[in-house]
């Protein structure tokens, strides 16, 4: 019998509550890989583990709030042991594109934060080379134009180029994240340059944050129909 996918997601975030110590601060990510994380890890507080958590998401707040898990913010606690999420891609060198979710400037906010993080994903998400999934690119709202622009231009000389899309979560709507800013999509295909892109985006003024986590997941655990597979150890 094979797993669905969902099944996997499920599968991975079973593995990763092994990691949960009492009196862990966590980091709970975005997303519904993440979401079989929460639910978890609600019925182990409802069994009397104590851990207190930080959500990257108004909707992993919620979630985690209605199961009945102790929550805080990153002001309070600016330091966490662990934070589970997921992942839109990882590769062999456990280079991340998050964002999916329009999530991305909290999740790395979080990751930052934590002494480790961890990756959980269904085999879907494994990708050889960086680029599979559009690169989420979360950018103020002023001076959307210019800002397309230069995105544009940086990527142009990290050797990538491709349609550069205003996330809408309904027609003629775009979408606004946690934050009250855009995310722009960028269709880019494969990645030949990951590091450099991620530093020259970075350097626009108008981008707030992007989707490319390079250097800030310990592990990846990944679950497919051959059972779990870990990267990174
Ligand atoms: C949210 O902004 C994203 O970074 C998510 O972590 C990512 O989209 C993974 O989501 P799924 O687990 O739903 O695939």
């Amino acid at each position: 019998t094979t797993l669905s996918p969902d099944e996997a997601k499920r599968a991975a975030a079973a593995e990763a509550i092994k990691l949960v110590r009492p009196g862990m601060k966590l980091g709970l990510g975005t997303g519904s890989t993440a979401r079989h994380f929460v639910d978890l890890l609600g019925g182990l507080v409802a069994a009397g583990l104590d851990v207190l958590c930080v959500p990257t998401s108004e909707e992993t707040r919620a979630q985690a709030a209605a199961l009945g898990v102790a929550l805080t913010t990153i002001d309070a606690e600016p330091e966490l042991d662990l934070t589970v999420d997921g992942a839109d891609e990882f590769d062999d060198s456990l280079r991340l594109v998050k964002g999916g979710g329009g999530a991305l400037l909290r999740e790395k906010i979080v990751a930052t934060a934590s002494k480790t993080m961890v990756v959980i994903a269904d085999v879907s998400k494994h990708v050889e080379i960086m680029g599979k999934f559009p690169l989420p690119v979360e950018v103020t709202r002023f001076g959307l134009e210019a800002t397309r622009r230069l995105i544009r231009a940086r990527a142009e000389e990290a050797g990538c180029a491709g349609e550069i899309v205003l996330r809408d979560k309904g027609p003629g709507q775009p979408f606004i994240t946690d934050n009250g800013n855009f995310i722009l999509d960028c269709h880019f295909g494969a990645l030949p340059r990951p590091e450099q892109l991620a530093q020259d985006l970075s350097a626009i003024p108008g981008v707030v944050e992007h989707g490319l986590f390079i250097g800030l997941a310990k592990a990846v655990i990944c679950a497919g129909p051959g059972g779990i597979e870990i990267f990174g150890r």
